[in-house]
């Protein structure tokens, strides 16, 4: 199986109320904690949980019960990288034969980090870069950070290939908003520029209530609506990624499109098949729906 294709394992068609199999794919919340206010996230708009972290013990307890989870997403809505202990936590998960990976903002990928994701062996480091410039990076991500987390990439894909590692692949993502995607040409070629060779589109999840301040609205979303110029953007950055030799898709991509039904979030996987299907649509943020399955 491909780790960065194991949802494909699984037909939803075929998926009844109960499971056939045990689950392949982990997902542990490190942390609820963030110290960014993104315009798109949950998070930013009220917390539905007190603040926690996970700790190593509780990581023992939670996967010793699901044996057949090779695959460990260690992130859920919180930025990872504030769990002083994730580092301990990935070399066990890596020590008990898994896959590792987790989304991050990078803002707190310094030196220290740089080294101990390298030294415990983590798989997959992914960037939620969202944007190109610092403006529509602060616009989209609530903090001035970008140049901060420009030197931070710089410095540890230099540390990467000085000391001749592999791991952990870094890739990049850009969050599909109206917005930015006329960026993703030049959020291209950022990647190319630092040795990145992964670049995700990854489908905006929206919901509905009155705030008129965040940016993960229906409108927003370009699921089902792709306008001209939108498909246009997107194919001629399929051709700059080609010859830029960048592995470049959205998310959980790969078959036709498939209407969306009004509980988008418990249909998560039939989303996730259509290539630019950037969106997924669910309730108001409450405790037990919050969409801590971003891919
Ligand atoms: C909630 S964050 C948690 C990990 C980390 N804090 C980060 O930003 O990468 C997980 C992923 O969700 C993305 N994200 C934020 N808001 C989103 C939305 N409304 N729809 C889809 N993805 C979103 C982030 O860009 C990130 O890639
Ligand atoms: S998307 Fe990530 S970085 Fe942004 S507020 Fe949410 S958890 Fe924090």
């Amino acid at each position: 199986m491909d780790e960065k294709k194991y949802f494909q394992v699984i037909d939803a068609d075929q998926r009844g109320a109960i499971a056939p199999s045990a689950p392949t794919c982990l997902y542990l919340e490190v942390t609820n904690e963030c110290n960014l206010t993104c315009k798109t996230c949950p998070l930013t708009y009220g917390r539905v949980e007190p603040p926690a972290l996970l700790t190593l013990d509780k990581v023992h307890f939670l996967v010793a019960q699901f044996p057949s989870a090779m695959r460990m997403v260690l992130h859920g809505i919180g930025e990872p990288l504030l769990n002083k202990e994730l580092s301990e936590i990935i070399s066990y998960l890596k020590a008990a034969g898994k896959y590792v990976l987790f989304n991050s903002n990078a803002t707190l990928l310094n030196a220290r980090w740089r080294q101990a994701l390298i030294d415990s062996q983590l798989d997959e480091y992914r960037v939620s870069l969202d944007a190109t410039t610092p403006e529509s990076y602060a616009a989209v991500r609530g903090k001035p950070l970008f140049p901060l987390i420009l030197n931070n990439l710089e410095a540890f894909m230099t540390l990467k290939r000085r000391l001749g590692a592999a791991n952990p692949c870094v890739s990049l993502w850009l969050t599909g908003l109206r917005e930015t995607l006329t960026e993703l040409p030049d959020f291209l070629r950022i990647a190319h520029r630092l040795g990145i060779e992964e670049v995700y589109l990854q489908r905006l999840v929206y919901w509905h209530d009155d705030n008129n301040e965040k940016l993960a609205t229906a409108d927003q979303s370009l699921f089902q609506s792709l306008q001209f110029n939108e498909e246009e953007i997107i194919q001629a950055s399929e051709a700059l990624a080609k010859q830029l030799g960048l592995r470049f898709e959205a998310s959980g991509a790969t078959t036709p499109a498939i209407a969306p039904s009004p509980n988008g979030m418990s249909d998560f996987t039939v989303f996730a098949a259509w290539p630019y299907a950037i969106q997924t649509e669910i309730d108001a943020p409450r405790p037990g729906i919050t969409p801590t399955r971003m891919p």
